[in-house]
């Protein structure tokens, strides 16, 4: 089948048959095809979208252009994806807890972008961590610590990696089916049987409205299980930043705190939510989710002494500024998006994925939306390094943060879910 055809017959509308979209990821992947040739296949996908049965087999497609990683026989297999927001270190906390209660979690993660943070970014704020492990150092570290979160190998769905360059390339990136494909062949080469799903809803996520969260969750959890993997989603809200810390270092400190049994509920509350476990708050305050994650830490590189001393962390000598209430009130919206922006100015974020972040600098959020405060009140913390950002920073954060006399309208903490099983079915069950 050549890609000549391929492309007329997408250009002519008919139903892709699953050979043709495997040819067209395998000349993707090993660069048979051309890069227009590739960027006219997304185009045409994107504009006429794509059928479930058509999305399943570029899904499969995409996992199978690389190695699909196998484990041995044992415990179950379990991962957990956020569509990404502002503030949220959910996983830095779920797979030592999912470790501690006896689960295997093999989590391959990413970097930050735009207003997004991300995963790795967070944990390289841990001097010496390394995300860039090689497969056999996986396998032993699963095996001995029953987690890992690492960054994507070379070898896993490289199509994938291709893909989603043209996509930015060609502003095809915010269609389902293409989302569907980038997100679950990395997931399903994990190796996983069991995919948590933390699709964000809001103005700092991706999906901006739960109408939107909720078609994406769905045909999510779709392929996902016809790929053969056990799925669910919770859509959870995202029109403020998950907990108080927003950066890498201050994210990971609070992280630590969740793990220590403290820090913000609403953190706790979607960790023990995503753990689907009827025995996940209990395990959180014995303390051995802590020390899984300083064992992960460790055997990743990383300096364990953080867990105990955050003092420790990458990105010291920043410098802190106040934002107060201007007058009594109640506080608005807390704007997740203007936040996530604001922590970007500051170099906590980057625009290119070859752009370093500074781990220390970020936001405190005191506030959250609807809380009463008098005139001076402390809203938030600028973590800023010789004000570089901090204008424009300073001046995103006072209109993402009103005081006024209407408490706002919230999205509740879980918005929806999606899937047979609800969450809590899922782990729990196996
Ligand atoms: N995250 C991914 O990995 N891929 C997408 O297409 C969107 C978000």
């Amino acid at each position: 089948m050549n890609i000549e055809s391929i492309l007329l017959s997408m250009r002519s509308g008919s139903e892709q048959r699953p050979e043709a979209i495997e040819a067209f990821v395998r000349g993707v992947a090993d660069e048979s095809i051309s890069r227009p040739q590739a960027a006219a296949w997304l185009a045409w996908a994107y504009m006429r979208g794509l059928s479930g049965a058509e999305t399943l087999a570029l899904t499969r497609a995409m996992t199978r252009s690389g190695e699909v990683l196998s484990w041995p026989e044992g415990a179950p297999l379990v991962d957990k994806h956020s569509t990404g927001g502002v503030g949220d270190k959910v996983s830095l906390v779920l797979a030592p807890l999912w470790a501690s209660l006896g689960l295997r979690v093999p989590m391959i993660s990413g970097r930050g972008l735009g207003h997004t943070g991300g995963t790795l970014d967070k944990l390289e704020a841990i001097p010496g961590y390394r995300c860039d492990l090689e497969e056999a150092h996986l396998i032993q570290q699963l095996a001995e610590v029953g987690c890992f979160i690492s960054g994507q190998t070379r070898s896993l769905a490289p199509a994938d990696r291709v893909l989603y360059g043209l996509r930015n390339e060609t502003s095809t990136v915010d269609a389902n089916p293409l989302i569907v494909g980038s997100i679950l062949s990395k997931k399903l080469a994990e190796g996983v049987e069991h995919l948590v799903l933390d699709v964000k809803v809001g103005s700092g996520a991706f999906m901006k409205t739960p109408a939107q969260a909720r078609a994406l969750a769905t045909a999510l959890v779709e392929v996902a299980e016809g790929s053969g993997v056990r799925c669910a989603a919770n859509l959870t809200a995202m029109d403020r930043p998950l907990g108080v810390a927003v950066g890498n270092a201050v994210e990971v400190e609070e992280a630590i705190a969740c793990l220590r049994g403290e820090g913000p509920d609403e953190l706790r509350e979607l960790v023990l939510l995503l753990a689907g476990h009827p025995r996940a708050a209990e395990e959180l305050d014995s303390g051995r989710p802590l020390e899984r994650f300083a064992r992960m830490v460790e055997a990743q590189g990383g300096d364990p002494r953080v867990v105990d001393d955050p003092s420790r962390l990458q990105g010291a000598g920043v410098e802190e500024e106040l934002v107060r209430a201007p007058r009594a009130g109640v506080v608005g919206e807390v704007d997740a998006l203007a936040l996530g922006m604001a922590a970007f100015r500051l170099g906590a974020g980057r625009s290119r994925a070859e752009d370093p972040v500074d781990f220390g600098v970020g936001l405190r959020v005191h506030a959250r939306p609807g809380q009463r405060v008098r005139e001076g009140e402390p809203l938030l913390t600028l973590l800023h390094r010789g004000g570089r950002g901090l204008e424009v920073a300073r001046a995103q954060v006072l209109a993402a943060l009103r005081v006024g006399d209407v408490a706002p309208d919230v999205l509740p903490l879980v918005v929806d879910t999606v899937g047979d099983a609800g969450l809590s079915g899922i782990v729990a069950a196996s």
